[in-house]
């Protein structure tokens, strides 16, 4: 059994988008809009009911009390709370986070609340969108409203989910809302993101100077497997987007000297005096999401690549991800997890004790089901004890990981990849939105309820 000990934070997560349905209850953002592009996403499906959570949340708060665990990660969807991202609150959006919080809090699971999982309302993106500073103060002002609505219940807060997927997804590669493809954009995306996460904090913690903020990051190592002089060369540049540009400035360094030469020529002015230190406001924890490691090897041929998803990465490519992959053709790579997390506690240590707040894995679920009805997913199983195993390691040399939670409670809309691809540790009907377990949420509440007995 993995060695993780009782006061350690047990969790699982969802979004908002990938779970919530309702469309006629909010407004509309940009993911419904880059649903409607024809081919942007694989199998033609949209966020309008996925997993009909806002009917039915309170057997999935049920499935989460069941299994046991101390938290449930979750993000609100802007629109719903506030229809064109400024302006009036709707009492009917507001009105289902609160019951969803209070059913939580009856379960005796903690919420804990991402404000931006990517669903930007879409009237903000005809201001700019994210490239822009004119949605930074609408922002802070969305999450003094949230605050003030649930503030009284929810004390832990993560500003902003993976900036680097809305940033650099969103607008470098395209391949996720608002499918942009300029690096200029992307840049710029990059600082007001980490700029809405400072200002936000340091407004809410004046209204609620006792909860927890902190942001999610999505982090990895990159290596260079053939060894190659373009891998190799590429490290640095793909360390630097996608992982230094968000924790150097956090931690109070303003942004990596050489990242910041490579993004220079698209960011423009966007950086303006004072906005560092705003940045930098301190956080009290910081998320980790952490799927698998970046296999680089070099790009066949002499033509660098055009529409690479962030600068530097022109003459390279990802590897074959092997034997093992999982269905989102991802490599998996279990001690990468404890690289990271120890990476992030020595050479980060003020941004506090960290939290693995996504790890998981898809795969097509064709074993069947056993006898006692319950989904057959080895390797899923597989998967999540390995990480598990991962972030034990990663304490026993004094890493301060205080928690970890599974992605995800239930199979969903996986952005780009639709509903085919499932993450989820209970099965997901989308024809008649029924409910069933899998071999892995049994494994996983196994875990939980075997750690309770370790001091
Ligand atoms: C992460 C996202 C999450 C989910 C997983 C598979 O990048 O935060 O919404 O899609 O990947």
């Amino acid at each position: 059994m993995v060695d993780l000990p009782k006061m350690f934070t047990w969790g699982a997560a969802t979004a908002s988008f990938q779970i919530e349905g309702d469309r006629a209850g909010r407004g509309d953002t940009i993911w419904d809009a880059f649903c409607d592009v024809p081919g942007a996403v694989a199998d033609g499906t949209d966020g309008d009911v996925t997993c009909d959570h806002v009917n039915r949340y309170r057997e999935d708060v049920a499935i989460l009390a069941d299994l046991g665990v101390d938290a449930y990660r979750f993000s609100v969807a802007w629109a719903r709370v506030q229809p064109t991202g400024r302006g009036d609150f709707s009492a009917e959006g507001i009105g289902f986070y609160d019951r969803l919080v209070d059913e939580l809090l009856g379960a005796g699971i903690e919420p804990w609340l991402t404000l931006y999982h990517w669903d930007l309302p879409l009237e903000l993106q005809h201001l700019g969108g994210w490239a822009s500073r004119r949605v930074v103060e609408p922002y802070v002002e969305y999450a003094l409203g949230v605050q003030d609505a649930l503030g009284d219940r929810v004390k832990r807060w993560a500003t902003h989910n993976e900036p680097w997927c809305a940033a650099w997804l969103g607008h470098g590669s395209g391949v996720h809302a608002p499918g942009i493809r300029d690096h200029a954009l992307a840049a710029r995306a990059t600082h007001h993101l980490l700029l809405s996460h400072g200002r936000a904090v340091a407004a809410m913690r004046e209204q609620d100077p006792d909860a927890a903020y902190g942001i999610v990051l999505n982090l990895d190592n990159a290596r260079a497997v053939d060894g190659s002089e373009a891998a190799t060369a590429a490290l640095p540049d793909y360390d630097g987007v996608r992982n230094r540009v968000w924790l150097d400035p956090l931690a109070g360094r303003g942004y990596p000297e050489d990242t910041l030469e490579l993004l220079a020529p698209h960011l423009g002015g966007a950086v303006l005096e004072g906005d560092l230190a705003q940045i930098a406001t301190p956080v009290d924890f910081v998320g980790l999401n952490y799927y698998n490691d970046a296999l680089l090897e070099a790009e066949d041929g002499q033509v660098p690549t055009p529409d690479v998803v962030q600068p530097g990465l022109e003459r390279v490519r990802d590897a074959d991800p092997g034997d093992g992959a999982t269905a989102m053709g991802w490599p998996v790579t279990p001690t990468g997890l404890t690289d990271i997390l120890r990476r992030v506690h020595t050479e980060y240590p003020g941004l506090g004790p960290i939290y693995v707040t996504e790890n998981g894995s898809a795969w097509d679920d064709e074993h069947g089901t056993g006898a006692d009805g319950v989904v057959e997913d080895p390797e899923r199983v597989a998967y999540l004890y390995a990480h598990l195993e991962a972030v034990a390691a990663a304490r026993t040399e004094g890493v301060d990981v205080r928690g970890y939670f599974a992605w995800s409670l239930l199979d969903n809309f996986e952005w780009a990849l639709g509903l085919g691809k499932r993450f989820g540790l209970v099965r997901v009907d989308f024809d008649t939105q029924e409910r069933t377990v899998k071999r892995s949420w049994q494994a996983y509440r196994d875990a939980i309820s075997a750690s309770r007995e370790i001091p």
